[in-house]
């Protein structure tokens, strides 16, 4: 599927990601979140989006919904799709991190090895994984789209946490708990980029 760049070679342009960090004021950095469906990721990172943005940062949020309805839109649900689903949103994560944003991811990704290859692709020093760990039985009963229903009912063969795996990460940068208050993991994460001097103290 994937075509070899042959005969690319990378243009380092004028302009270079420290200086666009000069600019901004802050660092360039993805936040990973990553969780079940209906764990609370979207709520979370729009939280945190919104106190980025009152603090004068720039940000921005990718989201599995609707980047599926656009950029991954020929995207399903099978390991393969969301592998690709997941290796074109780190590209894009990436880009717009050099770009000096602060980039708030909020998807399933539920295999490890995805989530490695996107820290790896964009840098351990500005990957900040968190784990939003809110158990199956209480995603379920929240079930804010329905579809935890549907899978039950074997109209989604594939939904994650029923039908298919989630691999909960082993050394998250930070692991909430996703039955807490969003105004205090927000606060939460606000302040673990701070310590890592990514936005200023
Ligand atoms: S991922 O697995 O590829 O990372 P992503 O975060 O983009 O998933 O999309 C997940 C969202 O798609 C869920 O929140 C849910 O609303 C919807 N969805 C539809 N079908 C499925 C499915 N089979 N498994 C999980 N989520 C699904």
């Amino acid at each position: 599927m994937s075509r070899q760049a042959e005969n690319i070679v990378w243009h380092q342009h004028a302009v270079t990601a420290e200086m666009r960090e000069t600019l901004h004021r802050h660092r360039g950095a993805v936040v990973w979140f990553t969780g079940l469906s209906g764990s609370g990721k979207s709520t979370l990172s729009g939280a945190v989006e919104l106190a980025l943005h009152q603090l004068g940062i720039s940000s921005f949020l990718l989201d599995g919904d609707n980047v599926r309805q656009g950029l991954c839109r020929d995207l399903g649900f099978s390991d393969e799709d969301r592998k690709e689903n997941i290796r074109r949103i780190s590209e894009v994560a990436n880009l717009m991190a050099d770009a000096g944003l602060i980039v708030l991811t909020a998807f399933i990704s539920p295999h490890r090895s995805e989530r490695q290859v996107a820290r790896e692709l964009i840098g351990d020093e500005r990957f900040i994984e968190i784990f939003v760990d809110t158990p199956v039985e209480i995603c379920e009963q929240r079930d804010p789209k329905g579809l935890y229903r549907k899978a039950r009912a074997g109209e989604i063969k594939d939904f994650t946490g029923i039908g298919s795996g989630y691999e909960p990460p082993l050394t998250p940068e930070l692991k909430v708990d996703g039955q807490q208050l969003v105004t205090k993991l927000s606060e939460q994460i606000i302040d673990l980029l701070r310590e890592r001097a990514i936005i200023p103290a």
